[in-house]
């Protein structure tokens, strides 16, 4: 397949950066929210022939170079025998973990919860918009764990996970690595169906001291990211907050890595280890400004970064917010595809 996005995560040279927005088959989608008139996110997202839909409608839509699964990242607790729901305001679990005196034990594996996702990876193949890659994805170790423990669908604290973390360490190791190993298994199952790049979304990477993210949640992350490289496919690491905490994740641990609107991309590539991609980092929040307000950051951030760094995927700093204007969103993935780069 001969595809922008794809050159620039295997390595090879490009005219200009690929663009994807994370959180772009969503709310802000005028075709999504017609269709949630009639369905719940849980049935798009369960529905194979939906699923498809929603999965390619960015490319459509919004002139996006790669699409990504519909999915969620808290399938993978499902998968581990957790009931979870789905309301207007967020995902919620029927029993968080801090319920329970003993926690590993409640963990159940039962890998047919997945299963819809895989059939919903068979109809977006089957369905595909012509030369565009699909990423698959599953969700950090760290956040993953935050929600396990969430009683109150509001809460970003996550207090209950923090908490149980200092006080039963030992405990905790056991419900990272439960969770490493069925997300090694389901991405290398998506693998199989057919994604062609994997991201692994840490978007509470900030959490919790950077040395102690480090010592308890990159070693099975990488092994995660490793599992998946092994198998062919290209891996993006977005440690949201990490902050310099970054520099560690070299070419041993993934080949890209999502960089948050906290951090310039100049330091960024300063200390992430040159053979290793970086991708981002707009400030989804300057999509309320005025078009040429966007545009003049675009020009003096973004170009010369663009045009001096051949590894980097256009991308936001986190995803999109439901309530941004869609034409500015467009506005900025027709900017990025339109301008000159400069590139020799
Ligand atoms: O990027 C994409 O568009 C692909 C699909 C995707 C969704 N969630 C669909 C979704 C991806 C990659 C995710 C990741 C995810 N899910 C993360 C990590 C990235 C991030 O944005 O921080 C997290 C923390 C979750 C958990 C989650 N799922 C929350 C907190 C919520 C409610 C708040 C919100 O963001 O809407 C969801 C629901 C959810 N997941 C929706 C979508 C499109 C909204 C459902 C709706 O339309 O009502």
């Amino acid at each position: 397949m001969n595809n922008i996005f794809l050159d620039t995560i295997h390595g090879k040279n490009t005219e200009r950066p690929p663009v994807w927005f994370m959180r772009q088959a969503g709310r802000v989608l005028p075709n999504y929210r017609a269709l949630k008139e009639n369905y719940t996110f849980s049935e798009l997202m369960e529905d194979p022939k939906l699923a498809a839909e929603v999965t390619w409608m960015p490319i459509y839509d919004l002139g996006v170079d790669a699409a990504i699964l519909f999915s969620d990242i808290l399938v993978v607790p499902e998968a581990l025998g957790m009931s979870l729901k789905f309301t207007d305001a967020g995902p919620e679990f029927g029993a968080p973990l801090h319920t329970f005196d003993d926690p590993v034990a409640q963990l159940k594996r039962d890998m047919s919860k997945l299963d819809h996702v895989y059939g919903a990876i068979d109809k977006i193949i089957e369905t595909r918009a012509e030369g565009k890659p699909l990423i698959g994805f599953c969700g950090g170790l760290l956040t993953t764990f935050c929600f396990m423990f969430r009683d109150n669908v509001r809460d970003i604290t996550f207090k209950n996970a923090t908490e149980f973390l200092y006080k039963n360490r030992k405990a905790s190791e056991q419900i990272i690595d439960a969770l490493a190993e069925v997300s090694i298994e389901y991405a290398l199952t998506q693998v199989k169906h057919g994604v062609q790049a994997f991201q692994l979304f840490e978007t509470y990477g900030g959490l919790i001291p950077e040395d102690l993210y480090l010592e308890l949640f990159l070693p099975a992350s990488k092994k995660i990211l490793n599992a998946v490289r092994d198998a062919g496919v290209p891996t993006i690491y977005f440690p949201k907050d990490l902050g310099n905490g970054i520099k560690a994740i070299d070419k041993e641990v993934a080949d890209f890595v999502g960089i948050d609107w906290r951090m310039s991309l100049n330091h960024a590539r300063e200390i992430v280890d040159p053979e290793v991609g970086l991708q981002g980092n707009l400030d989804p929040r300057l999509l309320y400004a005025s078009q040429p307000e966007i545009e003049k950051v675009l020009n003096e951030k973004y170009l010369p970064f663009g045009r001096d760094n051949q590894k980097w995927i256009f991308n936001l700093g986190h995803g999109i917010l439901p309530d941004l204007p869609v034409e500015n969103v467009k506005f900025v993935i027709d900017w990025v595809k339109s301008v000159d780069w400069g590139r020799k």
